[in-house]
C-alpha cells in the first residue's frame, strides 16, 4: 500500500454505519478526524518499514483495489498483528478473503522478517474468525481487551500463524 491508497482506509471507516462499525468492534467516536488521520499516515509512510508500526497490503480484483490488509503491533524480526477488509459486501463470502489472507501472510513474513503472525478479531464477528481458520491460522485463546486505538473493550479471539506453516 502506498500513502495515496490510505484514503481508502479513511473513507471505509468514515462512511461506515455505526452498526457495521459495531460488528468490527469499533467505537465510531474513536475514529480520528479525516485530516488528522491522513497526517498520521503521512508521518508513518515517511519512516523506513523497519521503524514503522504500520505496513499494509492492497488487495486487487480485476486490477482494482478491492480491500486491504494492514499490520501493526509490529516487533520487526519477531511478530506482528494483521487486519483484513474487503470493501464491497458482494465481494465477500466467495473465497477472496481466504486467498488474500494467505498471500498477505507470506508478504508479512518476508517483509517484516517475523516468526509469528497474529490476528485478534472481535470474537462476535464471525467472518474474520472463520476466514483466519480457513487460511491456516491456529486458535490461541479468547480474552477481553481493548485491542486497538479504535476499539471498545471486547472479547477477542487470538489466532496465530507461524513462519513456514503455509
Ligand atoms: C473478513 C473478510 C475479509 C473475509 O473475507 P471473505 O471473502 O468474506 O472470506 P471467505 O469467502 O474466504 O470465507 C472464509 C470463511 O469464512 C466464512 N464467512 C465469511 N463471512 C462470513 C459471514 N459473514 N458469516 C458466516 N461465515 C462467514 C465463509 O463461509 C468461509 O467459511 P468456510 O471456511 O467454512 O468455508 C470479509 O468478510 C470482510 O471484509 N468482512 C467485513 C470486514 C471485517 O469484518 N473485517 C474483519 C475485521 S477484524
Amino acid at each position: 500500500m502506498q500513502l495515496s491508497d490510505t484514503d481508502v482506509i479513511i473513507d471505509y471507516f468514515h462512511s461506515a454505519s455505526p452498526e457495521f462499525l459495531n460488528t468490527l468492534g469499533i467505537d465510531p467516536s474513536r475514529l480520528p478526524e479525516r485530516a488528522r488521520w491522513k497526517a498520521i499516515f503521512e508521518r508513518l509512510f515517511a519512516l523506513p518499514i523497519e521503524e514503522r508500526n504500520f505496513f499494509a497490503i492492497v488487495w486487487e480484483l480485476d486490477g482494482k483495489l478491492a480491500g486491504w490488509s494492514s499490520a501493526d503491533k509490529i516487533v520487526f524480526g519477531q511478530e506482528a498483528y494483521m487486519h483484513l477488509h474487503i470493501l464491497e459486501p458482494e465481494r465477500r463470502q466467495s473465497g477472496n478473503g481466504t486467498f488474500f489472507v494467505k498471500e498477505s501472510a507470506k508478504i508479512y513474513f518476508d517483509t517484516l522478517r517475523i516468526a509469528r503472525l497474529f490476528c485478534e478479531p472481535y470474537a462476535l464477528n464471525v467472518a474474520p474468525n472463520r476466514t483466519l481458520q480457513a487460511a491456516g491460522f491456529k486458535y490461541v485463546k479468547t480474552h477481553e481487551t481493548v485491542p486497538g486505538p479504535l476499539n471498545f473493550h471486547q472479547p477477542v479471539t487470538r489466532w496465530m500463524l507461524e513462519r513456514g506453516a503455509i
